[in-house]
């Protein structure tokens, strides 16, 4: 695990955009499997303002989203499908063959885990995964308490969640399940990258980075991740005990 230190969001924002660029002029057929939310917003437009400067070849690439709300219609503005178009798909003019993102309000919603399951296999695995942390220590929809065996699956989500989650929408809205990666296939993308900004997170990133693994705090599996980045600003790194993390 490797942790980057920065003075604040937007220089958290640039370093990552840079290394997402970078793996695509190096494999433009990348695997990205992307979060939504708060945390990465700064960084999908830097992303995307860095992709255009350097008139960067995205044709290729193949987005898979993270996770999604179970109940709620792609069209609103708070579902992971809206949110991920319009910060990046259409920005950059990805066509839907290069997407795979999950519908929260399919039918059936273990085909929705077995299908998904299925496309990262034939593409071969995720290249580079990005995801939040909840303030639970949750990343992706996986909980505390989540068994670390599990990939695609629908979740029941934590109290917590359903409260902090209505900051995505408009009105109120019913939040009690999610379609999300399991920790398998965390395990296995070949980076992880983990984005934390504010000091609203700086707690639960100290217990997940200093503090001992645990399924309670699933967000500190990352630590036994070959390739995992925590990129944190100053402030969501505030509360880290051990200085020997300051590597930037
Ligand atoms: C969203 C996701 C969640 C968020 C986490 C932090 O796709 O996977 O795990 O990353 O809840 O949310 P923000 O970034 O809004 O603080």
């Amino acid at each position: 695990m490797t942790i980057r230190i920065f003075e604040d969001d937007a220089a958290l924002a640039a370093d990552v955009a840079q290394e997402m660029v970078k793996l695509v002029q190096e494999k433009p057929d990348a695997v990205f499997c992307l979060a939504t939310g708060e945390s990465p917003m700064r960084t999908y437009a830097a992303m995307v303002q860095l992709a255009k400067e350097k008139d960067v070849d995205f044709s290729s690439v193949n987005f898979i989203g993270l996770d999604e709300w179970v109940g709620i219609p792609r069209s609103n503005p708070g579902s992971c499908y809206h949110f991920l178009h319009e910060r990046i798909f259409q920005p950059l003019g990805i066509q839907e063959s290069q997407i795979y993102l999950f519908d929260g309000m399919a039918a059936d919603l273990q085909s929705q885990c077995t299908r998904m399951n299925d496309h990262i296999a034939q593409l071969g695995g995720i290249d580079w995964m990005l995801v939040g942390i909840g303030m639970n220590g949750h990343i992706g929809f996986n909980e505390p308490g989540i068994s670390w065996d599990k990939r695609v699956h629908v979740a029941d989500l934590a109290p917590i969640t359903q409260t902090v989650g209505q900051k995505y929408f408009q009105s109120e809205m019913v939040l009690k399940q999610g379609l999300t990666m399991g920790v398998q296939h965390i395990l296995e993308a070949r980076t992880v990258a983990l984005l934390a900004n504010g000091v609203r997170k700086a707690a639960i990133i100290q217990s997940v980075l200093e503090g001992e693994v645990s399924n309670l705090l699933p967000a500190s599996v990352l630590q036994q991740h070959a390739n995992a980045l925590v990129f944190l600003d100053r402030e969501a790194a505030s509360g880290l005990k051990n200085s020997c993390f300051f590597t930037t």
